[in-house]
Parts: structure tokens; sequence; C-alpha cells
């Protein structure tokens, strides 16, 4: 293989990586290692700019800790600024070279190679810096090859950034609908919160991911989001419900599940799965179709736990709020009538974390 096919398998190689890992800081890191190998450079750093403090902070670098820079100064500083790569063959001798930086980190910096990372609307969003060629200088091809790689570390960058802003207004949308059906429902923000603690705990216990666990953590607490949909005069009532109000009570899951369930997005089928499955039973008596056993899902089984404990503990219109000890009986009375049965073992055995999320959750 001659030098260009050698970096061309590299980049091959380098592609099937970055799409294996999914952290942002894995893919960075990869990067970096990938260009310290092609470049036969002795380390690697990426820089985030911060535009707002105009500093620099190190999110990848081989053998340092992290480090904040000003972005006044600098090679690195000086890519970010004028968007342009900086060669530098004689650290010392240049005088854009930020000496702090080594006294900082105890290194002997030579020559540099400093690429600007740019967004889509050329904005600079950092630096990708490569120090110390093994041998010689670095050149216009090392430049070139940095600059390739440093695209795509731009783009992994945007992605996460994105991607971060687009879960957190995932969050913020869930969050105002559990709080709306709350408010209507005349619950505690509490209430909704416990079943999502408890649901996490159960989820934990029985062996779920981590993924599922946080999934099941923010889903949980919009199971009754379709009690939005029902008549403030059957909701509020401080009496039993006749025959036909419970029947447009039973309404809420299917309500919840249309108004929640959203094909794209993982949190949202979560929420929807569950706002349709929290009050099937395990004997298949619940609504509203009647599953049975494992046709109803792991989530659905869980929150149906989570909630009935802790409605029993809360004050509703129609009733007073139970003793821990009066709830618990109830949940082992119908184990494996309304509760699947592992899970009621699971509760019992965790039964002090369960005590300590509700002392600290009291309303
Ligand atoms: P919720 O108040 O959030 O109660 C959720 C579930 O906890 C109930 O599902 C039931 O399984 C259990 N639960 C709550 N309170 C008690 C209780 O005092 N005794 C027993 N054994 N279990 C209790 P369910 O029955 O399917 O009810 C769904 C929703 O319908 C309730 O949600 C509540 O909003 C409403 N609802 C149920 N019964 C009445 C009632 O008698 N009057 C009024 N106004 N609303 C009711
Ligand atoms: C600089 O960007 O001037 C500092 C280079 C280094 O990390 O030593
Ligand atoms: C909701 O799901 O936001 C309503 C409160 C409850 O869980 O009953
Ligand atoms: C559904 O709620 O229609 C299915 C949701 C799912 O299984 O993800
Ligand atoms: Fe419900
Ligand atoms: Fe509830």
């Amino acid at each position: 293989m001659n030098s260009a096919e050698k970096q061309l398998a590299i980049l091959l190689e380098f592609g099937k990586v970055i799409n294996k890992t999914k952290s942002l800081d894995d893919v960075l890191e990869s990067m970096a290692n990938f260009a310290r190998d092609i470049l036969q450079a002795d380390r690697c750093s990426i820089f985030i700019y911060d535009k707002n403090k105009d500093e620099l902070w190190s999110k990848v670098a081989h053998e340092v800790h992290p480090i904040r820079i000003t972005a006044k100064r600098g090679l690195a500083g000086y890519a970010a600024l004028s968007k342009e790569t900086q060669i530098v063959v004689d650290a010392y001798n240049d005088y854009r070279f930020n000496r702090e930086v080594d006294k900082a980190t105890g290194y002997l910096t030579h020559t540099i190679l400093s690429v600007p990372l740019l967004d889509n609307q050329e904005n600079t969003i950092g630096v990708f810096q490569a120090l110390n060629k093994k041998q010689g200088i670095f050149t216009n091809v090392d430049a070139e090859l940095l600059l390739l790689i440093s695209n795509y570390a731009a783009s992994a960058i945007e992605n996460a950034i994105l991607y971060d802003k687009l879960r957190d207004t995932q969050t913020k949308i869930i969050n105002k609908l559990a709080s709306a059906a709350e408010f209507k429902d005349q619950e505690t923000s509490k209430h909704t919160k416990r079943v999502g603690l408890y649901s996490a705990l159960l989820a934990e216990k029985y062996g779920l991911s981590q993924e599922d666990i946080a999934k099941i953590e923010l889903a949980a607490p919009m199971h009754d989001a379709g009690k939005i949909g029902i008549a403030d005069k059957i909701l509020l009532k401080p009496d039993k419900l006749s025959k036909n109000e419970f029947e447009m009570m039973k309404t809420h899951t299917q309500l919840g599940h249309d108004l929640l369930f959203d094909e794209e997005n993982e949190y949202l089928k979560a929420a929807a799965l569950i706002a349709l499955e929290h009050h099937e039973k395990w004997d298949g008596t619940g609504y509203p179709h009647g599953k049975k056993g494992e046709e109803i899902s792991i989530f659905g089984r869980i929150v149906a736990i989570a909630d009935v404990f802790d409605a029993l503990i809360s004050v509703r219109p129609y009733k007073e709020p139970w003793s821990f000890e009066k709830a618990h009986t109830l949940l082992n009375e119908n184990s494996g009538t309304h509760f699947d049965p592992a899970l009621i073992a699971l509760f019992n055995e965790n039964i002090e974390k369960i005590h300590t999320i509700y002392q600290e959750l009291k309303d």
C-alpha cells in the first residue's frame, strides 16, 4: 500500500468506530487517537470554544487533565479566532505561543498544528490540536488530514449539542403535560414524582437496563395524562362514581395513550404504553383490554403497582390517605390477582428504600 491508500484504510476503519460508539466523549477520544496515529504526533487535544467567556476548554487531551485557557492567546486561540489552520515549527520562538499552558501541564511543546472546528454556519465551535510531531515538522499534508478529521469532529459535536437541546425540550414537554393533568386532578406533583421513583426502583431491582430505568422514571409520572380529557364533574366527584361515570373514567387510559404516543420518541412511546396499560391486571380482569400476565409490558406491570400504592397513601377527592402499612398490605393481598407476584416480591424486599422515598417526598 502506498501512503495515500494506507491513510484511506485508516479512515475507513475510523468511520466504523464512530458509528459504533455512542457518546460524544467516546467519539472525540477515538478521533484524537486516530489523529495522533495518522499524523505521528505525540499528543492531540480537542478543545471546545466557549464564546461567552472567550475561552477554550479541553474536551479530550492525551496525558493531561482537562484545562480551560483563554482564547485571546496561544495557537489554539489563534486558530479559533482566525478560523484558519496554524502550523508552528518552533513554539518557543513563536510570539503567538502561550507558554502558560506548558507551565501548567509540565509538557515541552516544540511543534504545533491547530485546526479550527467550524459548524455549518462557519462559526467556531472548537479547535483540534496536535503537538510534537515525532519526526520533523507538521506539513501541509498533515494540515489537510487534520482538517478532514476535524470535519467529523465538528459534526459530532454539533449533533451532540442538538441532541442535548432536543432531549431537554422533550423533558420539558413531558413535565408540562404531567403537571397539567395533575392540576386538573388536584393531585400533587409529589405524587407523580413518587410514582416515577418507585417505578425506577422496581425497574432497577427487576434488572432492566439503565436506559429502560431512565425511560420509566421519566414516563411513569405521565400515566394519568389522559385524565385531561375527563370532565371535572367526574374527576373531582367527592363520592363514589356511578357505573356510567366509571366507564367514562376508564377511557383515560386510551386517551392518555393517544395523547402521548409519538413514533419518533422513545420516551413518549414508553409513556403512551404506560398510560394504556397501567390499569391492566395480572389475572386479566383490568382495563381497557383485559390483558393478562406478561401480555402486559413490564413497564405497565411496574407502574400498576407504583400507582395504586401511591394513590392509596395520597388524599383523593373521594378518599382519605391510607397509612403506609395498610397500603403495603393491600398490595400483598392482591399479589397474583391484580399485580405481578414477582414484582410484589421485589417491592417487599426493598420496602426500606420505598419507605425512604415515601418519607422524603411526603405531601
Ligand atoms: P386514582 O385515584 O389515581 O387511583 C388509582 C388506582 O388506585 C385505582 O384505579 C385503584 O386501583 C387504586 N385505588 C385508589 N383508591 C383506592 C381505594 O380506596 N381502595 C382500593 N382498593 N383501591 C384504590 P381505578 O379503580 O381503576 O380508578 C381509576 C381512577 O378513577 C382513580 O385514579 C380515580 O381518579 C377514579 N376513581 C376511582 N374510584 C373513584 C371513586 O369512587 N370516586 C371518584 N371520584 N373517582 C374514582
Ligand atoms: C497554545 O495553543 O499556544 C498552547 C499549546 C500547548 O498546548 O502547549
Ligand atoms: C398525571 O399523570 O399527571 C396525573 C396525576 C396522577 O398520576 O394521577
Ligand atoms: C402502542 O402504545 O401503541 C405501542 C407502544 C410500543 O409498544 O412502543
Ligand atoms: Fe389511571
Ligand atoms: Fe396516579
